[in-house]
């Protein structure tokens, strides 16, 4: 059986994507701190599904997660891996705790770039598997109030990208998902009333992605956010885009 492992699947987009790759009949290695909320989510998908579900709970901004969560995956054909977990640190850079400058490293960074490293060997020997790596519309500009979160976002991009390119012909898919605003629980505590232009559901957001596998190395998904993106990275000035994040994000603070 090919296993997906969602890392970050307690809820929103990462429960998303637990629920689509149940539904495509992968086995699941779910991953996340809240253990209590990834076995009501596995219950529901071994139920609907008929699909296995192991559930892990680890902190990945722990040093030791990734050994720890690859000995516990030990010899599964892991199939696919969504790199979802994220922390997103609010507010002015110089407000910031040190602390939560280095989770946001490890968790955004360190962890899923460790965990790749550790799951493609065995993608390329076989020339199948998929990767699925979570970015940001704040990866391609500054965003201000959120720069240390945009510019993890901008690094996975980079990654994401990068590795498309040196595994394209080994049969192994890699994609990055550049999400614009989507309408999860932790989105939801902190948006503006109104909503943001473009919104979107993480089960819109997880069908796109999913279908758009093996189709290109990058996916903006809706088709406003992609107008969107087009105007900010192709035809407004660069300080014009920092200062429409700035106004989005200040929203988001509240
Ligand atoms: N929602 C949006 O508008 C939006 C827009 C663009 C991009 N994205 C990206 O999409 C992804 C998911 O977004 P979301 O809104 O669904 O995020 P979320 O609600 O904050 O969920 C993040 C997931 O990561 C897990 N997580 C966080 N810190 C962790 C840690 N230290 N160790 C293990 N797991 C951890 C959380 O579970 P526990 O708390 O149980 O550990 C949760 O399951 C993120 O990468 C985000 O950057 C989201």
């Amino acid at each position: 059986m090919s296993w997906a492992v969602v890392a970050g699947a307690s809820e929103g987009l990462g429960a998303a994507f637990a629920a689509g790759l149940a539904a495509r009949g992968h086995g699941l290695v779910l991953v996340a701190r809240r253990v209590e909320r990834l076995e009501a989510l596995a219950a529901t998908l071994r139920e609907r599904h008929r699909v296995e579900v192991e559930c892990v709970g680890l902190d990945l901004a722990d040093a030791d997660a990734v050994p720890r969560l690859v000995a516990t995956l030990g010899d599964r054909e892991i199939g696919v891996l969504v790199c979802n977990a994220a922390f997103a640190p609010l507010g002015a850079f110089v407000d910031q705790s040190a602390a939560d400058l280095e989770t946001a490293l490890a968790v955004n960074c360190r962890a899923p770039l460790l965990l790749v490293h550790a799951l493609l060997p065995a993608m390329v020997a076989r020339r199948k598997g998929s990767i699925i790596w979570m970015s940001s519309l704040t990866a391609f500009q500054g965003s201000p109030w959120t720069s240390v979160y945009g510019a993890t976002k901008a690094f996975g991009l980079a990654f994401a990208e990068g590795l498309w390119g040196e595994v394209e012909a080994s049969g192994v898919q890699v994609l990055v998902c550049a999400a614009g605003a989507t309408r999860t629980p932790n989105y939801l505590a902190h948006a503006a009333k109104g909503g943001a232009p473009g919104e979107l559901d993480p089960e819109q957001v997880v069908a796109e992605t999913l279908r758009h596998l093996g189709r290109g190395p990058l996916l903006i998904p809706g088709a406003f956010n992609r107008f969107a993106s087009f105007l900010m990275r192709r035809v407004l000035p660069r300080v014009t885009t920092i200062r429409i994040m700035a106004g989005q994000t200040k929203k988001l603070e509240g």
